[in-house]
């Protein structure tokens, strides 16, 4: 018999800066995504203030999923996907961010894409904002550190629960939320202009004046703000409704037992989750929260009223991606990029993707019970997969036996959190068909079981291919985890 429960949500995720291209089609506006440049592993993607014709962005055609996404649907419904999660691109709605009617076009964009859900019986997954911050913001208000920017975003959600409430029950405010602690340029994750241009357009680490952070860390108390609002909106709406905060999954360990690698992996876990998991699930800022605040000399500048509002916009549900772990030291050490977000010291047992991810599935299942343990609400594990570079071969098939390995046993971790007592509401892999990185801009960096003839440069025929792990996920869905 199979561990997971009746109606567990099987599924991919996707978001729309990385898969839909069709950056200015029938009136989109400019998301930051689009102002970035693509990079490799080795060189990172940058920031202009203006766009240049002469340099290629990847975010300009990505998969061409805005002219595709009937044929994409198709396979994801041949795959047997119960859930679909996707963005809704703010800027396809609101062009600059803050008009107060939407975009006709935009709207009936997403309509029939959650029409052709619906037609597959593909329950969708609706993140408000993946990263696709209006740019107008960005320089008209300096993005999330200016107040009014709340109010677009409130109008923004309204928007697309009136108008696809309908079809779509499942909503998440902001993806990986905890980014706005990490990344010091502060423009992908909160929409601040960097302090410098141009730069580095992702950063986790360097020099970054204390007028930038406290900016930042008050532009994120400002998504928090949004976010409850927005689900305060949502729960008086449509009581079916159900919305979820998303968090970068930091699960940290302590490189030693020396208690001072102990504190370190405490203070880091905190930091790298519990920060916004506190505010966003037991509305309130938590007690080390106040600790770093004092520390890093930030004033958040907290209105009268917000408060109150966090404490009334409580999430239903907590989902995060999980790629990676990582370890802590209190000793000063080389730090190098471990995952997605973390940067911290190699954990001697476990191995590493092309891309410096540590690869730790018995991980997920601690993070699980960690998360579970302190919040007592239904988790959903929103992103996880492997990225790793594809080959098409000639008679266009992909052997990703790696992809399969690294999924089967996170499945299997997850299995085991089950058993442990953990509610655990579905599993949707990241890039659930071959998309643009986030952090590299890449083609190369695949994460998707569907494969697309499309390169780093540009090129390709943006033709679609099934790998050998569709046929797997197909089967591990069609027995509900059972058959891994
Ligand atoms: C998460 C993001 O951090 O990781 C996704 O929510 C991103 O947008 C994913 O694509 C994988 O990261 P990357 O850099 O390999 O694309």
């Amino acid at each position: 018999m199979s561990k997971f429960p009746k109606g567990f949500l099987w599924g991919g995720a996707t978001a729309a800066n990385q898969c839909e291209g069709g950056w200015q089609a029938d009136g989109k506006g400019i998301g930051v995504p689009d102002t970035m440049t693509g990079g490799t592993v080795s060189t990172p993607r940058m920031f202009y203030k203006e766009i240049r014709p002469d340099i290629y962005y990847p975010s300009h055609e990505s998969i061409d999923m805005y002219h595709r996404y009937l044929d994409d649907i198709k396979l994801f419904g041949e795959m047997g996907f119960k859930c679909y999660r996707l963005s809704i691109n703010w800027t396809r709605l609101f062009p600059n961010g803050d008009e107060l009617e939407p975009n006709p076009k935009g709207v009936a964009f997403y309509r029939s894409i959650f029409e052709a859900l619906k037609a597959e019986g593909i329950t969708p997954l609706v993140t408000l904002s993946h990263y696709e911050f209006p740019y107008n913001l960005c320089l008209k208000w300096n993005g999330w550190a200016d107040r009014r920017t709340i109010d677009c975003f409130v109008r923004y959600a309204e928007t697309c629960f009136k108008e696809y409430g309908d079809i779509v029950k499942l909503w998440l405010t902001f993806n990986e939320i905890n980014m706005g602690l990490m990344d010091h340029i502060g423009l992908f994750s909160t929409g601040v202009m960097p302090e410098q241009e141009p730069c580095v357009a992702i950063s986790f680490g360097g020099e970054e004046s204390h007028a930038h952070k406290q900016t930042r860390y008050r532009a994120l108390h400002n998504q928090f703000v949004a976010s409850a609002k927005v689900v305060q909106l949502a729960h008086a709406m449509d009581p079916e409704f159900k919305i979820g905060c998303m968090i970068a999954g930091s699960c940290v360990y302590p490189l030693t037992c020396n208690p001072d690698d102990i504190l370190a992996a405490q203070r880091e876990m905190y930091k790298g989750n519990y920060y916004c998991g506190d505010v966003m699930v037991r509305g309130a800022y938590g007690a080390m929260a106040k600790r770093i605040l004092k520390e890093e000399q930030i004033d958040l500048d907290i209105q009268p009223g917000d408060e109150e509002i966090l404490k009334k916009g409580t999430v239903d549900f907590y989902s995060f991606s999980y790629y990676s772990s990582n370890c802590a030291t209190g000793a000063p050490q080389e730090a190098e990029a471990t995952g997605n977000l973390s940067v911290g010291a190699k954990n001697p047992y476990l191995k590493a993707s092309d891309w410096g991810w540590t690869i730790d599935p018995k991980g997920l299942r601690y993070y699980c019970n960690e998360l579970y343990n302190r919040y007592q609400k239904p988790l959903f594990i929103v992103e996880n997969g492997l990225g790793a570079a594809d080959v098409l071969e000639e008679d266009k098939s992909v052997h990703d036996s790696y992809r399969i390995d690294y999924m089967r046993q996170h499945m299997e971790q997850m299995a085991e959190a089950i058993e442990d007592g953990v509610e655990l509401m579905g599993y949707t892999c990241w890039g659930c068909i071959d998309l643009v990185s986030a952090g590299t801009g890449e083609m190369k960096k695949r994460y998707g079981m569907i494969y697309v003839d499309k390169n780093n440069d540009g090129s390709g025929t943006l033709d679609r291919y099934r790998k050998d792990s569709f046929y797997w996920y197909k089967k591990v869905i069609a027995s509900n985890g059972e058959d891994l």
